[in-house]
């Protein structure tokens, strides 16, 4: 510190902490030679955990921090979703409010006394919907993405020029947490390998953050992997998880690239991901707590645990493995330490802490205590709108020859209907007999007069012969109701087309030469579901599904809740026009949705529900619990920490 800046902080904030966050004595820096990090000259490691803040509502964002550090955590890492921030298709204005501040993150990390690892991609994978690239991005399937691509690169430089000085001032260097930013992610293991986009980002990092931050690469443990996914300036970090003799055999392959430097897992796995139709991923407590302690037994590690807290898909936030396409749940509890909701796990979250302290020789904070969850009951139905209704209401149609991708209706969520007109060509034809052939991205909903008669699924893509009852009349009414289920986030399928690209064909009927498409993205870029006209459900009937249903609930008490869907079948669910997230019990493993308190009002509270498989009548009812169910927990434990 100067004379005139000692000067300065004493005039200007006497005995405040400002004089701290001088620029002058704080620095985070890679000592090379001597394998370690250096935090303002001093020795230093980092125990991190993951903590993706667009998976817990703001409001909760300090709650898990602090149950984090009393977990014994200095750091924690997070992904920066850019479609999180640009989801549509006017995406010049970026979302950098409420759950979206990541400011605001970042400035609640530094007061709770974490440090701050960042990765702002531009891809995340993450189990995040098309691994964080906006639908309006990779709809233009010219573009090239996670490749030096002129297109690519151009878009990525506008939506880095919008973020990157949003970090800036946030670097330790500049008196914020931020010691970290890493580059791309896991880049490796895609098969591009394009040095040129590894360098082109780190440039521009380094343009727009200046030289106080570290940027990192992270990549899995094989030569391949690390020596595509770095370069010579980044610093080297790579991930796995537990088990194995001895950590130190697998940062042998590290070693052979980066012959010095601190060792750094960047993603020591806690749990795993669900999917659909899986059970519930589990891994071992005792197999962490034996790779923790190795890991912290050498005094060159730094680690970071994937996750702390996992949190939630909110809304349609989900990715999705392929192949075969496999989109993941709305809860991304991961079996971490701290659950879904920032509960303790039932062992997993002491058993770490007492590792860390006992490894670090460190007194830890007290353990926060919890707020009671609620069961709030049984909530009945008494509301409905049939999915004509709500298309004639809520959108724009669009006409094509050829039916379009999401993306030709600038959508990048939700479900779109495709409609179009048969007329009989065989008077005497018993069944209908068609044959849908093309591509069917994600689960779709046949119906003929508006009623439900079969649903095809994404593995149907290609050409798929059905069989249904005769309509009767000389023409009628075809629909195909697409589901987006999520984008897939890993591999060579990122960047999937949503959507119905292909034609129908019948021996009976002919289809007319016009597509009807209405957009149904359930999202903020279209009217609410309260505008849409609503009737009540007459006793014991109702409008045939898939179609909205409301209900209202009261509330003296606000907590925390869990919400069991089981005599449903498979939709959407919004809590005060809050788009709550994906249901599916048929299938499992989740039974319940968490709806954090925040969401919920004293007094009166609405649900309403998109289903499209199960019959809802007056008698129809959901529960709110007071406890989770994720899903049945697998017994074999996961051991492969391989996403492939
Ligand atoms: C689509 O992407 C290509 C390649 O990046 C680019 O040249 C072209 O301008 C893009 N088209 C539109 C309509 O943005
Ligand atoms: C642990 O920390 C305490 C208090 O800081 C110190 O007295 C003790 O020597 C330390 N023990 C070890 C094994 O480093
Ligand atoms: C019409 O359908 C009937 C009953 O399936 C069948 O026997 C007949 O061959 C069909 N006619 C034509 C022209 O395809
Ligand atoms: C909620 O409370 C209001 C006012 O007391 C009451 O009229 C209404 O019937 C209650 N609704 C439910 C679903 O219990």
């Amino acid at each position: 510190m100067n004379k005139l800046t000692i000067l300065v902080c004493v005039f200007a904030c006497q005995a405040v902490f400002l004089c701290f966050a001088d620029a002058n004595d704080r620095s985070f820096v890679v000592d090379y030679e001597n394998n370690r990090f250096l935090k303002d000259g001093q020795p230093f490691r980092y125990i991190s955990g993951s903590f993706h803040y667009a998976r817990v509502p703001s409001v909760l964002w300090k709650d898990r921090m602090m149950k984090m550090k009393a977990m014994g955590l200095n750091a924690l890492q997070t992904v920066i979703p850019w479609n999180f921030h640009q989801p549509y298709w006017s995406h010049q204005s970026s979302r950098f409010t409420g759950d979206q501040d990541l400011g605001k993150f970042i400035d609640t990390a530094n007061e709770v006394g974490l440090l701050v690892l960042l990765r702002p991609g531009p891809y995340i994978c993450a189990e995040w919907e098309n691994g964080g690239f906006p639908a309006w991005l990779t709809a233009n399937t010219s573009v090239k993405v996670r490749t030096s691509e002129p297109g690519y690169l151009f878009e990525v430089t506008r939506w880095m020029n919008v973020l990157l000085p949003v970090i800036k001032p946030r670097l330790y260097a500049n008196g914020g947490p931020v010691i970290m930013v890493q580059v791309e992610n896991e880049y490796g293991s895609y098969g591009a390998c394009d040095h040129d986009y590894i360098d082109y980002l780190y440039n521009l990092y380094r343009k727009q953050l200046g030289d106080d931050v570290v940027i990192y690469s992270t990549d899995g443990p094989t030569t391949r992997m690390i020596t595509c996914g770095s370069s010579k300036d980044i610093f080297t970090t790579i991930d796995f998880g537990a088990g194995g003799s001895d950590p130190m055999n697998t940062f042998k392959v590290l070693r052979a690239y980066q012959p010095t430097g601190p060792l750094v897992n960047s993603e020591f796995y806690t749990g795993w991901l669900d999917h659909w139709g899986s059970g519930h991923a589990h891994v071992g407590t005792a197999a962490i707590v034996t790779t923790l302690k190795a890991l912290l037994a050498i005094p060159e590690v730094s680690v970071s645990m994937y996750m702390a807290i996992g949190g939630t898909n909110f809304g349609f936030w989900n990715g999705a493995n392929s192949p075969p396409y496999a989109p993941q749940p709305t809860s991304y509890d991961y079996d971490a330490p701290l659950t879904e909701s920032g509960r303790y796990h039932p062992d997993k979250y002491m058993a770490i802490r007492n590792t860390i302290a006992t490894a670090m020789n460190v007194t830890l904070p007290p353990v926060p205590d919890l707020q009671a969850a609620m069961a709030y009951g049984s909530v009945k139905f008494t509301q409905q709108c049939s999915l004509v209704d709500a298309l004639a209401k809520s959108v724009q149609a669009y006409e094509f020859h050829q039916p379009q991708p999401f993306g030709a209706a600038h959508q990048s969520f939700g479900f779109m209907l495709y409609d179009n007109t048969m007329k009989v060509t065989n008077t005497s034809a018993s069944a209908l007999e068609m044959t849908v052939t093309g591509m069917i991205h994600d689960r779709t909903v046949l119906l003929i007069n508006n009623m439900a008669q079969y649903v095809l699924k994404r593995q149907d893509s290609g050409s798929q012969s059905l069989k249904i009852a005769m309509p009767s009349g000389s023409s009628f009414k075809l629909g195909l109701l697409v589901e987006n289920q999520g984008r897939i986030n890993y591999g060579g399928g990122i960047g999937d087309q949503k959507g119905f690209i292909g034609t129908v064909s019948s021996p009976v009927a002919s289809v007319g030469d016009v597509w009807t498409q209405y957009p149904l993205s359930l999202d903020d870029t279209m009217t609410s579901i309260y505008d849409f006209p609503r009737s009540p459900i007459d006793k014991g009937s109702a409008v045939p599904t898939p179609a909205f249903y409301y209900g209202t609930f009261n509330v003296t008490k606000i907590a925390d809740t869990f919400l069991y869907t089981d005599v449903l079948g498979k939709g959407q669910v919004f809590i005060n026009d809050f788009n709550l997230g994906r249901y599916w019990p048929l299938v499992g493993p989740q039974k319940a949705l968490y709806v954090p308190a925040n969401l919920l009002l004293e007094g009166q509270n609405k649900i309403a529900i998109f289903e499209l498989v199960q019959g809802v009548d007056s008698l129809t009812e959901v529960m709110f619990k007071d406890v989770p169910d994720v899903g049945v927990a697998n017994t074999v434990e996961v051991t492969s920490f391989s996403k492939a």
